[in-house]
């Protein structure tokens, strides 16, 4: 059911890939709720992606952009306000990519060169978008600007490698940029912790079959869904949630407040 949540807003959502990656999600709840908006993503994900279809699907357009390339989210943000027709009111921060992580590196031999490139596409390129928005004043009053974290930005989950660190720096990010953009032009910046989820990004993880199930078991809700996600941000570029900034918001069933679950002395006793 739509409720016209987003009627007359603009945005850019980055990030979709395929039609399991959580942003793809956030594209089809957004034209639902009212929105237009444009899609992006790296130049490489273009060539091997669907998006064309989502496109199709929302009626617009995609505008290649590496996030971790000023120029590139220079280009995007101008093409972006004149396809749109004026200033957004929405950005999506959908990315995320560890060389270490996808080559199985163990956290005890990272290869730093990569450790870099994690940071700068996971992380870094939060703080580009954030920056050029702002520079180019791209964003309207009570805009909202959304990246997508993990809860290895706070435990230890040891097969997520360098991407914690690179999780912990976007949520620190959220909060410096929001105090920053807030005080600057009332731009809200927050970073959603969700559950893990079965996309791309997510399924490159060595044993995220564990990951998913333990985190299942240790949510009273069980896992939020992408689809639960995507609904969820579609709250923060709302009206609804205009005085909400600098935050993490935990997205995960009650996975981050939860000790032990029924579901997990269930498994144990088995
Ligand atoms: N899947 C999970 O379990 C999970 C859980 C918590 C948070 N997240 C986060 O959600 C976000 C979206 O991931 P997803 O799970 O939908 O997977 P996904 O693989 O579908 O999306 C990741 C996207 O990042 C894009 N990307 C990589 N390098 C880029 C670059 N240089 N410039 C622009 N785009 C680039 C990819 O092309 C891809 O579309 C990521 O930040 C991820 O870390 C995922």
């Amino acid at each position: 059911m739509a409720y016209n949540l987003l009627k007359g807003k603009r945005g850019i959502i980055t990030g979709a890939l395929d039609e399991n990656s959580i942003a793809w999600k956030v594209a089809l709840k957004a034209k639902e709720e009212g929105a237009t908006f444009i899609l992006t993503n790296a130049p490489v994900a273009l060539r091997m992606g669907k998006i064309n279809e989502l496109a199709a699907a929302c009626d617009t357009e995609v505008i290649p952009a590496d996030a971790t390339k000023i120029e590139d989210i220079e280009a995007l943000y101008q093409q972006s306000m004149e396809k749109l027709g004026g200033k957004l009111d929405f950005v999506l921060h959908s990315i995320g990519m560890s060389p270490n992580v996808r080559k199985g590196r163990d956290y005890g031999n990272l290869n730093y060169d990569w450790f870099l490139k994690s940071l700068d596409i996971s992380a870094l390129s939060f703080h580009k978008m954030l920056q050029t928005a702002e520079k180019l004043d791209v964003l309207n009053e009570y805009g909202s600007v959304v990246g997508l974290s993990y809860i290895a930005a706070q435990r230890t989950f040891d097969t997520y490698g360098d991407m914690a660190q690179a999780k912990a720096v976007l949520e620190s990010i959220a909060r410096s940029y929001g105090a920053r953009y807030g005080m600057s032009k009332k731009v809200r910046v927050n970073t959603i912790s969700q559950s893990p989820t079965k996309t791309t990004a997510g399924t490159g993880i060595d044993g995220f079959d564990a990951f998913y199930e333990y985190a299942d078991r240790m949510s009273p809700l069980g896992n939020a869904t992408a689809d639960d996600c995507a609904n969820y941000i579609i709250t923060l570029f709302s009206d609804m949630t205009r005085m909400v900034t600098m935050q993490n918001l935990f997205h995960d069933g009650g996975f981050s407040a939860s000790g032990i679950t029924d579901g997990i002395i269930d498994k144990m006793k088995n």
